[in-house]
């Protein structure tokens, strides 16, 4: 007979456990008749910048535009430089660039993957505007240190949680540490929308009140302009999505994490695991490992019915795109990570004897 295959993800199976009141919200929501900018956003607002712990969330279209919405609401020197890891996602750098500023790439931390305040601190100079840590696979940036550089050197500090929707480090969660922070609700995320979706999240508000601004045509009243804007607004179906899955996101949050334990303690010493630091809860939106022969262990994997990811194959310092924001950049470490990372199989849908099941191909690989 043969083996069942493990999926990386399985949106329709991780989402199964709440059909019935994502329909309900779908009906409350198409009953109303009012599509754009009502009250089913204003509820998730007010309870994801609670979950938060912080003052104010702006619902916008996509993770993307709240990295770049959250940066033009900062209102830094046009043209200044933002500090950020090398071995990022595509999109903080497409957002620097955005907002009218200069991405300054620093090789991130070998074993939290996160932005290394040593290298921060290296690269500090006049240009210097704002750091962006960003969490990623859902382990928060050593926020104390790289709060402490930025308060030192005049700086804002914008989070990019797009992958940690309720990451810890000492009790205080993804997005309540910077001046303002970025999340992105796409359908793999930890909270996922059935769509795009995102939100900056901010203590600030006269920083929200821009944002406001930036998502609705720079318009505060209806046909009047204060700024330049976008259309770049959270849905009202998506905001209602959002609140049933935020009901559920520490459950979700938990299982992934107790995937992740046995991931922890089974996986064979071959393999370079992710660290767990004092005081960090991960979110584990995703569960990276290392291997020199990543991509020899990949094919091992799938000829026994796992499937997996990397995240993310071809550095931002590589891709033509970004050649003329970037210029040409050694980052060893950076190109290192991309040849040998793998992610595993951990989502709300996957079971711990799948887990399991990865585990035992694994440490069967040689
Ligand atoms: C770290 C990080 N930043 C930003 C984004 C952009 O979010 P979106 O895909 O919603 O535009 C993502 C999403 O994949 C991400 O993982």
């Amino acid at each position: 007979m043969a083996v069942p295959l493990i999926e990386y993800e399985n949106l329709a199976k991780a989402n199964a456990p709440f059909q019935a009141e994502l329909e309900a919200a779908f009906r409350s929501v198409s009953q109303r008749g009012w599509f754009v900018l009502g009250q089913a956003v204003e509820t998730f607002e007010e309870q994801f910048a609670h979950y938060c712990q912080a003052a104010h969330c702006v619902g916008v279209g996509s993770g993307l535009d709240a990295l770049r919405i959250a940066l033009e609401a900062s209102q830094l020197r046009s043209g200044g430089e933002v500090i950020v890891a090398g071995n990022v996602f595509v999109a903080c750098l497409l957002a620097i660039g955005q907002a009218g500023l200069r991405p300054r790439l620093v090789e991130p931390d070998p074993l939290t993957y996160n932005l290394d305040p040593d290298r921060v601190a290296e690269a500090i100079g006049p240009n210097t505007v704002a750091l962006m840590p960003v969490h990623l696979y859902g382990k928060m940036c050593d926020m104390p240190r790289l709060l402490a550089l930025a308060e030192k050197h005049g700086l804002w500090v914008v989070e990019d949680a797009a992958q940690a929707h309720g990451a810890s480090l000492h009790g205080r969660r993804a997005g309540s540490w910077g001046h303002c922070a970025a999340f992105s609700f796409y359908p793999t995320k930890n909270l996922g929308a059935l769509g795009d979706g995102g939100a900056v999240v901010t203590n600030s508000p006269t920083l929200a009140q821009r944002a406001k601004l930036l998502r609705n045509y720079g318009s505060g009243q209806k046909y009047h302009n204060q700024v330049l804007g976008y259309n770049s607004r959270l849905d009202e179906l998506q905001a209602a999505f959002l609140t049933v899955k935020l009901a559920h996101l520490e459950p979700i949050n938990q299982h992934k994490r107790q995937l992740a334990a046995i991931y922890q303690t089974d996986l064979g010493p071959q393999f370079v695991k992710p660290a767990a630091g004092e005081g960090y809860r991960d979110a584990f939106h995703i569960y990276p490992v290392r291997h020199p022969a990543r991509d020899r262990l990949r094919e091992h994997l799938r000829a026994h019915g796992v499937r997996t990811e990397i995240h993310y194959p071809v550095p931002p310092h590589r891709q033509p795109a970004l050649q003329n924001l970037l210029g040409d950049l050694h980052l060893p470490l950076t190109d290192q990570l991309a040849a040998t990372e793998l992610s595993l199989p951990i989502s709300y849908g996957h079971t711990p004897a799948e887990v399991a099941r990865v585990v035992e191909a694994m440490n069967g690989f040689s």
